[in-house]
């Protein structure tokens, strides 16, 4: 995809709900299960926001501060808006920033959450990451996509898909023990049920049909689609082979930074 095939990809991201599968449900859920270890009005980071889909659930869940940070502008401005919409703006505090390169000083969250973007740095890199952000025993919440059967046993166009777009994608139990290793001790995980995959696709494909009438037949346009509806179909042929696992974690090595 070439830089303006991308900023295709990304029009066909915004004004929609989220950018990745889950729901509000799941993300309370998540939440529910991780509230006994966290203080009152925790401090909240929230990486790879998007355009806030978990963020304004999170917001309303407690009364904790929320640091949410996003690469892509256009998401961040997004969640700005709905955050004063919601009337949010003074617990939602939204800045475009790097996962692969977070500066954030010497700041402590008590709790940092990463729907469907840990992906960007990898799964153990970003537990090391966040680490030294953590209070010692500060709770990490990620969603990442995970073989829930071996690849052969998947669809092939599942299978290719996820193959191509994630080679590092393992089982639930090989992330478990990487967390381990990495010094989090697991509070609990949970699969996300199949709703949170129609949550992302049916608006991302409604927006993009949207966004393809008023562009015609540009080509960079049409080549953006083409690898979005690759994707959709291989998400629609899911038949549980691969799963987006909440992981509910830890910090467990008890040092301070
Ligand atoms: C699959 S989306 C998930 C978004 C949101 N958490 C959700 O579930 O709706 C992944 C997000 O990671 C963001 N992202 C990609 N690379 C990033 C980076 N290097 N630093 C921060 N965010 C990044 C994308 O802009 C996108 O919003």
């Amino acid at each position: 995809m070439n830089d303006r095939s991308f900023e295709f990809f990304l029009q066909f991201h915004l004004n929609v709900p989220r950018q990745g599968p889950g729901t509000p449900e799941a993300t309370a859920e998540a939440f529910r299960r991780v509230r006994p270890f966290l203080p009152p009005g925790p401090r909240i980071l929230d990486l790879g926001c998007g355009s806030g889909g978990q963020t304004i659930v999170l917001a309303g869940l407690c009364d904790g501060s929320i640091l949410a940070i996003d690469f892509h502008p256009p998401f961040i401005e997004q969640l700005r808006q709905r955050a004063a919409r919601a009337e949010l703006s003074h617990r939602i505090v939204a800045e475009v920033g790097d996962m692969k390169a977070l500066d954030l000083g010497p700041r402590r969250f008590d709790l940092v959450w990463c729907e469907g973007a840990v992906f960007v740095v990898g799964f153990e890199r970003g537990l090391d990451l966040v680490r030294p952000l953590l209070e010692p025993s500060g709770v990490v919440v990620l969603s990442e996509a995970v073989w829930l059967k071996p690849p052969n046993e998947a669809p092939s166009i599942v299978a290719e898909c996820w193959q191509q777009a994630y080679p590092p994608m393992t089982t639930v139990e090989a992330n478990l023990a990487m967390a381990e290793g990495a010094g989090y001790a697991v509070i609990d995980h949970f699969t996300l049920p199949r709703q949170g995959w129609d949550a992302y696709i049916d608006p991302v494909e409604a927006r993009m049909n949207e966004v393809l009438a008023t562009v015609g037949n540009d080509p960079d346009a049409r080549a953006a689609a083409e690898a979005e509806r690759r994707e959709f179909a291989a998400f629609r042929a899911n038949d549980g082979s691969v799963g987006y696992e909440f992981f509910l974690l830890r910090r467990s090595d008890g040092t301070v930074d």
